[in-house]
């Protein structure tokens, strides 16, 4: 392997100082534009590559941005980091991803370690029980700015961008109650996390306007995931008066759902009916396809990375929330219970809204 091009290589092909050839690669300073081409064209031909390392250990911050979030494998974090490095490709800033599977340990390692990186920003998908207020504050130990996204840690005062959860659960139960159901269950994620609290605070909004109760019993916890979906769907259907609709707060648990209520011998939707939250891309290929909140998983990922952005070009010091809107995709898991249902279009929820 060649040894690196040197910064002096170069200044001699061009016949220029190694002054101007540092101002021309760090555009640290206005260059005369026939030196600056001769200079260019002395790195193309002599296939210069600029050390980031070496720009990094220079500037104390390299162009690196860490997004932590909790698992990839997860359909809905791809649109999420795609949305976000789209927009850091454009402003010449490079991901670099942690997966804590929604273990606030491993989180913290992450934390810990990734700023030896100097990074120039962090975009967090906090974890399970997240002590991330602890360790970075909105602008960061290292001055690198922060934002959270999807779920608001314990804490947090800085720049947060989310999607309008309570009024997505309220709509996906206001779908169940049009359709005749008064047997209810929610299947929630972890308890901890702000997103499922909400979810579950929307779902019992809309039953509590309706006047239709629902028992503790009929409120099962789990983990976002497919098996504890299962499970949780599992001791649900065994209950007796049995429920005749589902909400799962994730389309990972509803798919558990779909699982239980099969193996069960109960036909979806006609014995159960099932909602979920996310609407990923399997939910219209599901049998039969499933009713789901849509989650603008993309555009969650681009407005954070746009709000990094804004932050470290602004320097600005007071946080900013943004809620973007859900809406519930109505497909064909849930049945009507009574003749006269009016099954209406659910309103769209919630324009962008910026609350400083
Ligand atoms: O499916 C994963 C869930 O965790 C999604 O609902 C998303 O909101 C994330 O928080």
């Amino acid at each position: 392997m060649n040894p690196p091009v040197t910064m002096r290589q170069i200044a001699e092909r061009a016949e220029v100082s190694i002054g101007t050839v540092s101002h021309v690669i760090n555009d640290t300073a206005k260059v005369r534009e026939k030196l600056r081409q001769r200079v260019l064209d002395a790195i193309r031909s002599l296939g210069y590559q600029p050390s980031q390392l070496a720009r990094g250990l220079r500037r104390n911050q390299t162009n690196i941005v860490v997004m932590i979030i909790p698992d990839i494998t997860n359909p809905f974090f791809p649109a999420v980091v795609r949305g976000v490095e789209d927009v850091a490709y454009k402003h010449s800033f490079r991901l670099v991803l942690c997966n804590t599977d929604n273990d606030a340990h491993k989180e913290s390692f992450y934390l810990n370690e990734m700023r030896s990186y100097r990074p120039a920003g962090w975009l967090v998908i906090p974890a399970t029980d997240s002590q991330m207020a602890t360790q970075l504050k909105p602008s960061a130990v290292s001055g690198a700015p922060v934002v959270c996204i999807d779920r608001q840690p314990p804490g947090w005062k800085g720049d947060v961008v989310l999607v309008a959860n309570e009024a997505g659960a309220h709509s996906a139960a206001q779908h169940l109650l049009r359709m005749g159901h008064r047997q209810l269950a929610v299947i929630t994620g972890p308890l901890h996390l702000t997103n499922a609290v909400e979810r579950l605070k929307g779902f019992k909004r809309a039953l509590a306007e309706a006047k239709v109760p629902i028992e503790p019993e009929y409120i099962q916890e789990a983990r976002f995931n497919r098996q504890s979906g299962y499970q949780a769907a599992t001791r649900l259907l065994r209950m007796l008066p049995r429920p005749t609709a589902i909400f799962a707060c994730n389309d990972l648990m509803a798919m558990g759902v779909l699982l239980a209520a099969r193996e069960m011998g109960l036909h979806c939707p006609e014995e159960l009916s099932i909602v979920g939250f996310d609407d990923l891309d399997f939910a219209e290929f599901t049998a039969p396809a499933l009713t789901s909140v849509h989650q603008p998983g993309y555009q969650l990922g681009a407005t954070a990375a746009r709000l990094l952005l804004e932050r470290m070009n602004s320097g600005r010091q007071s946080p900013k929330k943004i809620v973007l809107p859900s809406e519930l995709k109505i497909r064909h898991s849930v049945a009507s219970l009574s003749p006269a249902h009016s099954p209406s279009r659910p309103k769209q929820h919630e324009e962008a809204v910026e609350i400083r």
